[in-house]
């Protein structure tokens, strides 16, 4: 059955999926924007989680319960500081998707929601971002895996836009 991929505005703590990913520090002790969000929605249990992690490399993910989000699971992943794009962003971005998918298909997750990562205070261009995040997404979901919807969360109307103008693009 072909996965859905979809774009929503949304804020991603409140959506019932399996999984939302968290756009992480490296310390994965929680921090401001979708990650202040998430530990806020989730309690005090998912920093206590998280502190037994030992942190997180750029570009990869770990998994936690979701505790008190409707979303039964969390995947963190560290997304990378703009820098102009030549100092590795792009291939860390992307290996952020991908690890966050491996993860997830790894714990029998059906639907995710993934927030724009890097995007925000990371600074990263958001049409170069979403980019990143279609392709990758559409490559992981070539290998076998239990994921059967997607869905890129958006938090602006002008984010939600570039994401719909990138699934569209490479809509299969
Ligand atoms: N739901 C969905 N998306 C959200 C939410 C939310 N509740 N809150 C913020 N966002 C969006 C932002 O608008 C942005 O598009 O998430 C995207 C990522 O922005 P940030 O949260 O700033 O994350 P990032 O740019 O990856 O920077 C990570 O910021 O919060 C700290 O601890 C975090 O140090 C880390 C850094």
């Amino acid at each position: 059955m072909p996965t859905i991929l979809r774009a929503l505005q949304a804020d991603i703590t409140t959506l019932a999926v399996d999984a939302i990913v968290n756009a992480a520090n490296s310390s994965l002790l929680g921090g401001g924007g979708v990650d202040g969000a998430i530990h806020r929605a989730a309690g005090p249990e998912l920093l206590q989680a998280c502190r037994l992690l030992g942190g997180c490399r750029t570009g990869d993910a770990k998994l936690t319960k979701g505790y008190r989000l409707p979303a039964r699971y969390v995947i963190h992943t560290v997304g990378p500081v703009w820098h102009g794009g030549a100092s590795g962003e792009p291939e860390l971005l992307a290996s952020c998707y991908r690890r966050s998918l491996e993860l997830a298909a790894s714990a029998g997750v059906v639907s995710i929601a993934l927030p724009s990562i890097s995007t925000g205070v990371y600074g990263y261009p958001i049409e170069l971002a979403a980019e990143i995040a279609v392709s990758t997404v559409r490559q992981s979901l070539q290998q076998p895996s239990t994921v059967a919807e997607v869905i890129f969360c958006c938090f602006s109307a002008n984010d939600l836009r570039v994401y719909e103008r990138a699934l569209a693009r490479t809509a299969a």
